[in-house]
């Protein structure tokens, strides 16, 4: 099964809150990137957003500049009907990362909450690394959260790859820039724990 076929399949068969990923809000991502660039004319892109609130309390903290990237199309018309009228102020992208035609040095914040851990083979984590490198300002900061060293070894049916802050920086190399990690311990809507790290870097 191929990267879309496998997630329209997920979104088509669960609710929004059903999957292990859900969160009410994502806290942890929205303190980081409010931090980091706090000008509400920042240039904003959710990475694999889903069917997340995330951009629902970026619109209405008043950012202006956000754009969604999901594989699914499914996910992306589930939050679009969701947000109504706004969804026409975000700028919208169905499909592969690693494929997608990005506009160049356009991205103030790159956002990643649960996508990188999937590319598993190094030919995938290079072309993901690569799109950030040319999509991304210089002087902008990218924000990736994945399992950490002790979060479960497969989300979703797929296998995931697990990082720490040194293993994740790693594969993104010199020239970004680690500023910031953290450890999140996410509860499932299902009760379970899964140990998630948030690291932040800047572009130089
Ligand atoms: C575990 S979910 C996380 C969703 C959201 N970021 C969140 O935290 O709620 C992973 C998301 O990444 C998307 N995805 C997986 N592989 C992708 C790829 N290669 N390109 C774009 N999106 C992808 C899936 O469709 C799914 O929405």
């Amino acid at each position: 099964m191929n990267v879309r076929t496998h997630w329209e399949k997920i979104y088509r068969e669960k609710a929004p809150d059903a999957v292990s990923w859900y969160r009410p809000h994502l806290e942890t991502s929205l303190e980081i990137i409010e931090r980091t660039a706090p000008q509400r004319s920042a240039s904003i892109i959710d990475v694999g957003g889903g069917e997340s609130t995330l951009v629902d309390d970026l619109l209405a903290r008043g950012y202006q500049n956000i754009a969604v990237l999901d594989v699914s199309q499914t996910a992306i018309d589930v939050t679009k009907k969701r947000l109504e009228a706004a969804a026409e102020n975000v700028q919208w992208f169905a499909t592969d990362v690693e494929k997608a035609e990005l506009p160049r040095n356009a991205f103030d914040v790159w956002h990643d909450r649960a996508v990188f851990h999937f590319l598993t083979t190094t030919e995938e984590r290079g072309a993901y690394v690569q799109q950030v490198a040319k999509s991304v300002k210089s002087g902008g900061h990218v924000l990736i959260s994945t399992f950490g060293p002790d979060g479960p070894t497969k989300c979703s049916g797929l296998e995931v790859i697990r990082y720490d802050a040194e293993s994740l920086h790693a594969e993104f190399g010199a020239r970004f820039r680690l500023l910031d990690s953290v450890k999140e311990l996410h509860e499932t809507p299902f009760g379970t724990k899964q140990h998630f790290l948030y690291c932040l870097c800047r572009v130089e």
